[in-house]
């Protein structure tokens, strides 16, 4: 099924536009089945949108917190997204520590994704080999079509079973943990946010060129995905 795409005027409305409809997601899906499951993203570009949802009054009881990718640097590194996420949505809502599952991304890279896969499937109570499906992903896209931390040519990408792996970005000699693709495929709710003149050429390629995810990982998406960009973004389509 061919994504939505809502563009708006400046970065500010699409990261606040997005954040607003996943705080009306995760409220409908809490209503309707007691609880929700959101995984976030890092980079730059989800700051506004954690800050925008920190502003409304939202109640986070019953929503369980993931990361979609964290690179393998101590969490308050200036690199690291769980410090960006700390710092935007964490401090600033009523999220408690215990409900935001984070990559312990100290620890060993492989023993830092083996406790993150151990943790999500404590909390979504798998059998041993099934990915967990979850109610809303957010993610980024960088300006080679990467997103979470699958980039262009990752063997990993072609990897359709399992739930997260350590990837090494040798472009950032870096690295990272990251949800594999069908975790991704799975989720019922995407929402990709992308915004600036860096990210146009690739969400054009992305949005407008033949399924290779191997080339452009940005193409893999779920049931109901809607990007939302800015006017920067959308001068290519
Ligand atoms: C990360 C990510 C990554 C991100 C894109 C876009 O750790 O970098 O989670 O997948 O979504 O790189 O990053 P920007 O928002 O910084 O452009």
């Amino acid at each position: 099924m061919d994504p939505s795409i809502l563009i708006f005027d400046t970065p500010w409305e699409a990261a606040a536009a997005c954040g607003v409809r996943i705080l009306e997601i995760l409220n409908q899906v809490r209503k309707d089945r007691g609880g929700a499951t959101f995984a976030v993203s890092g980079g730059s570009t989800p700051k506004l949108m954690f800050e925008a949802m920190a502003k409304r009054p939202f109640q986070w009881q019953g929503i369980e917190l993931f990361q979609v990718d964290e690179r393998c640097v101590p969490p308050d590194n200036i690199e690291s997204n769980f410090r960006m996420i700390r710092q935007s949505l964490l401090n600033n809502s009523s999220i408690d520590e215990k409900q935001f599952h984070r990559v312990k991304a100290e620890l060993e890279p492989a023993e830092a994704v083996r406790e993150y896969i151990d943790e999500i499937r404590k909390v979504f109570q798998l059998n041993r080999d099934a990915p967990p499906v979850f109610d809303v992903i957010q993610r980024g896209m960088g300006p080679d079509a990467h997103t979470a931390s699958l980039f262009p040519g990752e063997p990993l990408i072609e990897n359709r079973t399992g739930i997260a792996a350590v990837v090494y970005v040798e472009k950032f000699k870096q690295h990272r943990v990251t949800l594999l693709r069908a975790v991704l495929e799975q989720a019922r709710h995407t929402l990709c946010l992308a915004t600036g003149e860096e990210k146009a050429e690739a969400l054009s390629r992305v949005l407008n060129t033949p399924f290779n995810p191997l080339r452009l990982p940005s193409q893999i998406s779920s049931a109901n995905t809607v990007w939302f960009i800015d006017k920067a973004a959308a001068s290519r389509l």
